[in-house]
């Protein structure tokens, strides 16, 4: 069911909401398998730019047929006006949730959650959550100062989730190690999913800035999002179930 949640809703987040499988793979057979052997583990997958390019849209309907929600990790960062059609057009098609870059500026997101409720409410489904992605979890301080950033990643991370707060975007992802300073400085009420999520078995491939399903949690993530130690291990429901562990003991302390 599209945006299963939205903000101020959180109690009602189940465990198998809290993780949701990054799919970046490039055939739909591919897709197909981890859907069927998931098991319905998880609510939602979440598919991104090499899943769209090597696939095409239709896939959001494969995978809904499962009983799965989508996040569609659209990245998208452009001028207001293109940015609300876009994402109008995404709402159409039934996602429960979407990404926004939140560099693309306050009236940017702003466009983008306007547009979400307005198609929304003429079609009368559940708007998609909007995400607004802060900085990168694969960029550390060097990165950003190599691309010209004066800010280290903790500040601009703060920066950016601030401007997603004001633009009306309400959910935001940032890696495991920020969720706390963003929710101490923000509020609690922002939803926040952190990709670069490892287990100390897992490789750490192209991601710095990581850290584990249980400090996430800790850290006051709503969202785990886990892509390859989910998909590129063999026995992906056994990594799924591995990871949701990890959550649950880590809610049991927290409440
Ligand atoms: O395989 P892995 O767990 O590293 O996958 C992480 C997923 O989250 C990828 O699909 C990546 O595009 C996405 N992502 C990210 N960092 C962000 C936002 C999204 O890694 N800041």
């Amino acid at each position: 069911m599209p945006g299963s949640i939205t903000k101020g809703e959180k109690g009602i987040l189940k465990l198998k909401d809290r993780l949701i499988v990054s799919i970046d793979v490039s055939n739909k057979q591919e897709i197909i398998s981890l859907c069927s052997s998931i098991k319905n583990s998880v609510s939602t997958f979440k598919i991104g730019l090499e899943v769209i390019y090597s696939c095409g849209l239709d896939i959001i309907k494969s995978i809904k047929s499962f009983g799965y929600d989508v996040m569609l990790d659209a990245k998208l960062h452009d001028i207001p006006n293109t940015v609300s059609r876009a994402i109008s057009a995404i709402t159409a098609m039934g996602v429960s949730k979407v990404t926004v870059h939140a560099s693309g500026g306050r009236e940017m997101i702003c466009a983008a959650a306007e547009a979400v409720t307005t198609k929304a409410e003429e079609l009368k489904i559940f708007p998609p959550m909007i995400f607004a992605v802060t900085v990168l979890t694969s960029l550390d301080d060097g990165d950003l100062k190599e691309a010209g950033f004066k800010d280290g990643f903790r500040d601009s991370v703060l920066k950016l989730a601030k401007l997603a707060q004001f633009g009306g975007a309400g959910a935001l992802v940032c890696s495991p190690n920020e969720a706390g300073l963003i929710k101490k400085e923000l509020g609690p009420g922002l939803i926040i999913a952190t990709p670069g999520i490892r287990l100390p078995e897992n490789s750490i491939n192209d991601q710095k800035r990581i850290n584990t399903p249980y400090n996430a949690i800790k850290n006051g993530a709503d969202y785990i999002i886990a892509g390859r130690p989910v998909t590129q291990n063999s026995k992906p429901y056994e990594a799924v179930k591995t990871i949701i562990n990890d959550i649950e003991k880590a809610l049991a302390l927290s409440f």
